[in-house]
């Protein structure tokens, strides 16, 4: 009976680890295709702000040391409350879990960036 009760709260634990092994992915899928629908007009698949709209409201490169030495606190503050009325806030649109899964997508292009 013991064991049965521990084999049991393994295969939970188990079944936990996966989940916890699989969130991130699929976070970081619902990232990549909110980023662009929501943000590419701006900002540019890569993250380079090198678009139309970009270049006219000087959308921040996302790649460059400016924005990436800010704090994961401080870009969930930028996406959630817009900047300076030209960064749109997506606080409003956005679950704070997909705001959490851009930073990590928004991570993820300086790094993309830097292996060139
Ligand atoms: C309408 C154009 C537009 C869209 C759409 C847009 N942004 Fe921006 N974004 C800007 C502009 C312009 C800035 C620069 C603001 C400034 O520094 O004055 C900016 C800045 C940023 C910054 C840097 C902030 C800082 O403090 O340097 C981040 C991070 C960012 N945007 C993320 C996103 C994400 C994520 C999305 C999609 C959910 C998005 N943006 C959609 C225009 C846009």
């Amino acid at each position: 009976m013991k064991r049965l009760l521990v084999s049991g709260s393994r295969a939970s634990c188990l079944l936990i680890i996966a989940l916890l092994i699989m969130a991130p992915v699929r976070a970081q899928d619902d990232a990549a295709s909110i980023f662009k629908s929501k943000c590419v007009v701006c900002h540019g698949a890569d993250g380079s702000g090198n678009t139309k709209m970009g270049m006219q409201l000087k959308a921040a490169d996302l790649r460059s040391d400016d924005v990436q030495k800010l704090t994961d606190e401080q870009l969930t503050d930028v996406v959630t409350n817009g900047k300076n009325g030209k960064m749109p806030a997506w606080g409003e649109i956005l679950k704070p879990e997909q705001i959490k899964g851009l930073i990590v997508y928004v991570r993820s292009l300086a790094s993309k960036n830097k292996t060139k």
